[in-house]
Formats: C-alpha cells, sequence, structure tokens
C-alpha cells in the first residue's frame, strides 16, 4: 500500500507539519530562505568513479527500467572512462517521488542529476532555481521536432526547463473476452453505459471488480477526479483565464458525484480511495476486474507473464467515456528529463549529453515498443512499427485531442494537495461532492491570490 501521502500532518522536521513543509516548496526562494537550506550548491567538483569517469545520478520510477537500463549500459560502453550513469529507482507513485525530491532540493540540492519526473513539476522547480535552463542545449530546431503541448509543458518564463520524454493519456481498459461473452459489441461511450455493463459482466464471468481506476488522496486521485469534472463539462481553473476559479460548477459536481457512484453502484470496491496505478494495475492484470482506467503503460505489462494473468489479446483499449452533457477527457500527464540546476558545470554537462543521447528517436522507439510509452517526438506518430505492434499509442495518440493539461503554475502542489484532500473525500463518501466543490473554489482561490 503507498504511503497516504497527506497523512494528516506528521512532523516533516521540528515543528513544521508535514503538509506545511510541502506547501514551502511553492512558495518560493523566499521560503526556502528563511529555512535558510537551498540557493547554493554547484560549489564543489564532480563525483568520479574509479575510472575517472564523471559519475553522473539518474533517477526515476523503474516502470520502464528494463529498458532504461540496457539503454544506461550502452551509453556507459560509449562513454567509458568519461561519463558513468548511475540509476537510482524513484518512487512508483509520482506524488512520493515529488516529496522525496522536494525535501532533498529544500535541503541544498541532493545527489541526483538527471530527473526523470512528472510535467507537472517543472514549473515549480524552475521557479525555485531547481533545474537547469535548458534552452541553449534544447534549441528552438529540436524543440520543433516535439509535439507541442509536452514542450509548452517545461517551458516556463522564458526558459525551458527539460527535454520532454514520454507523454500520458488516461485510457479505458477493459476485458474484450468478458465483454464478448456477454453479448456487447464494443466498450461504453458514457459513465452510465459504463456502469450497466460492467454490472452485467460481474454478474455473467463472476468477475469480481466492475470497474476500477485510481482515487488515492494523491496526485493520481487528482487526474481521475479532474478526467470525471472535465468530462461533463467541467474545470478546476477556466482554460482561458487561470485566474478564475470554475470548480464551484454543476458540471464539476456532476462528475464527482458520478466518480463516488461507481462506488455505490457496487460496479467499483470502496478500496478504490486508497488505489494508485500499481493497486488498479494489479487488479485488472491479474483478471480481477472487467474496466480499468490507467495510463498507456500498462498495455505493454499485458505482454509480461511476470505481471500479468491474461494476455494482450484479452485487453481493449478505448477513450474514456463522457459524462451527460459533455465528452470524453483524458487527464494529459507524462515525463520530461530535468537536469539538476545545483549540480556542478562539468556534472551538469554531462548529464546533458545522457539526456541527449536517452531523448534521440531511437530510443523513444525503444520506450514505445517494449514499454508503451507515448512517444514526444512528432515523427514517431507515423511510424508503422510502432502503430503496428502497439495499439494503445495510436488510440491514445488520438485522445491527445481531448486532453486537459494541469495548470502550469509554481503553486500546482498547493492546488493538489487540495484536490487531492477533496477529491478523496467526496469519493470516500465523507463529504458531499457539492461541499468538494464549494471547499475547493474556496481553498484554489486564495492559492491562486496569493501566487
Ligand atoms: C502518470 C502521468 C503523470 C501523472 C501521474 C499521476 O505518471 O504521466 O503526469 O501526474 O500519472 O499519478
Amino acid at each position: 500500500m503507498p504511503e497516504n501521502r497527506l497523512s494528516g500532518g506528521e512532523p516533516a522536521g521540528p515543528g513544521i507539519a508535514r503538509r506545511d513543509f510541502l506547501r514551502l516548496g511553492g512558495a518560493g526562494l523566499a521560503a526556502a530562505a528563511t529555512l535558510g537550506v537551498a540557493g547554493c550548491g554547484g560549489g564543489s567538483g564532480p563525483t568520479e568513479t574509479e575510472s575517472g569517469a564523471i559519475e553522473v545520478i539518474y533517477s526515476t520510477s523503474p516502470s520502464a527500467q528494463a529498458v532504461i537500463e540496457d539503454l544506461i549500459n550502452q551509453f556507459n560502453a560509449d562513454h567509458e572512462g568519461e561519463i558513468e550513469v548511475s540509476f537510482r529507482p524513484a518512487p512508483t507513485d509520482t506524488s512520493n517521488a515529488f516529496d522525496l525530491l522536494l525535501t532533498q532540493f529544500q535541503a541544498g540540492g541532493g545527489d541526483i542529476d538527471v530527473i526523470g519526473g512528472d510535467v507537472i513539476w517543472a514549473a515549480q522547480f524552475a521557479a525555485n532555481g531547481w533545474l537547469a535552463d535548458l534552452s541553449d542545449r534544447f534549441d528552438e530546431g529540436t524543440r520543433g521536432e516535439y509535439l507541442e503541448g509536452p514542450v509548452e509543458a517545461v517551458t516556463y518564463d522564458g526558459g525551458v526547463y527539460g527535454v520532454p520524454w514520454f507523454t500520458d493519456a488516461g485510457m479505458l481498459y477493459y476485458r474484450s473476452d468478458l465483454l464478448d461473452d456477454s453479448g456487447f459489441d464494443g466498450p461504453p461511450e458514457t459513465w452510465d453505459r459504463l456502469i450497466e455493463m460492467a454490472r452485467t459482466v460481474q454478474e455473467d464471468s463472476g468477475v469480481e471488480v466492475g470497474f476500477i481506476f485510481q482515487g488515492a488522496n494523491s496526485e493520481s486521485g487528482v487526474v481521475n477526479g479532474l478526467e470525471y469534472i472535465n468530462s461533463f463539462g467541467g474545470s478546476a481553473l477556466d482554460p482561458d483565464d487561470p485566474t478564475s476559479v470554475t470548480i464551484d460548477s454543476p458540471e464539476a459536481v456532476a462528475g464527482l458525484e458520478m466518480e463516488r457512484r461507481m462506488v455505490e453502484s457496487g460496479v467499483t470496491p470502496q478500496a478504490v480511495s486508497t488505489y494508485t496505478e500499481e493497486e488498479s494495475q494489479a487488479s485488472f492484470l491479474n483478471g480481477n476486474a472487467a474496466f480499468c482506467r490507467n495510463w498507456p503503460y500498462m498495455y505493454a505489462l499485458g505482454a509480461d507473464e511476470a505481471s500479468s494473468n491474461i494476455t494482450q489479446d484479452q485487453i481493449g483499449v478505448a477513450p474514456l467515456p463522457a459524462g451527460e452533457g459533455g465528452q470524453s477527457a483524458s487527464g494529459l500527464g507524462g515525463a520530461n528529463y530535468y537536469i539538476n540546476g545545483l549540480s556542478d558545470e562539468e556534472t551538469q554537462n554531462a548529464a546533458w549529453e545522457f539526456v541527449s543521447f536517452m531523448t534521440q528517436e531511437a530510443q523513444q522507439k525503444r520506450f514505445a515498443l517494449e514499454s508503451s510509452l507515448l512517444p514526444t517526438r512528432s515523427a514517431l506518430y507515423e511510424d508503422r512499427e510502432i502503430l503496428d505492434s502497439v495499439p494503445v499509442i495510436s488510440l491514445a495518440g488520438e485522445a491527445l485531442e481531448n486532453t486537459v493539461p494541469r495548470p502550469v503554475s509554481p503553486y500546482y502542489s498547493d492546488m493538489s494537495i487540495d484536490m487531492a484532500d477533496q477529491f478523496n473525500d467526496s469519493l470516500a463518501g465523507n463529504i458531499s461532492a457539492d461541499r468538494a466543490a464549494s471547499n475547493l473554489q474556496e481553498a484554489i482561490q486564495t492559492i491562486v491570490d496569493q501566487g
């Protein structure tokens, strides 16, 4: 079970509640200076390995570890005696990974040089001076070879603070064999229909769970909550004016009510309010669930006997269902390569060599073929081998047109903490959807005003 990110103010340091400690990350350099920790670093030279190579530590979630390790070995062999990259697995849950990095940055930078990290981190880490500005290296010409959205997500206040690795869009997975057995000829297009179909499949096949998704009090729960809200035509902030908070609307309330209805209707177990991607993936790949909301990465795991009891030909993928009066809406996710701006200059140069290698087309293609990660280089959406062998990529490529990004703001993690809390309380049935929306209206407005 993942650690509950906000499990109620346990101290993170002398006299600081964890929640407040995390919030300091959004408050910028002033807060860090008050703590007297961040803002320096880079004073000492690089760490060298026994062979005299510059050591570069790369950290990211281990979900595509086999490909990552293989590529690191290849890079190290090509740079023997010059650069040696070592891999450090980060927590799989993005909120836990964020908390760990935030703590390290606030304490002076830590020893991780290259971060494979969430798209939503760029603005906050950049605003605090913790990321290297890569605009000269990741130059305009090269940026033009990438999808626009992911490049925008690394652009903050005139700088470019990362290179897009993969992009992400929430998808509906379903057991095509069980749907066939129940006489359905395709996946549902609305949430209401999903509930009906899930119930039928549960009754016909005896499969334990109708639909599983991510409802934990963490970033994964935020993305899911926003998808429900967006699919009914609601939003958290006005997309045309991000200073206008719009979450207290009938559409947003309808979205959160639908999320709760999944549990009340019996298609989703109450435990969903503790589930991140990992638990939902386990439930679906173990063969215990008829439908699952997850990111494209899960498709590749269906081919891996060690992770899956079902096979890829039992897995269908479709756009997420629409709410009444709305349309399918996927959360936009993904990860970038960030370079620690507090690492010394020589190490940053070596780190760039590595990032530049990892982001070549050939490398992105391997992540697409072997880990079903959506490329960020546009040309790969025309690559026949990828389109033919990884159907989730062409489908998710289309879903990218209906994605809703999360706010690009140095205060995003503060908003996320509040959304995670309120969405989770509403999903667990502790408060009404209406209440969650009005609480959030106030809380997010305060954050926007302070920002
Ligand atoms: C995926 C997405 C990321 C999102 C996270 C939520 O890793 O790529 O953007 O924040 O899921 O759990």
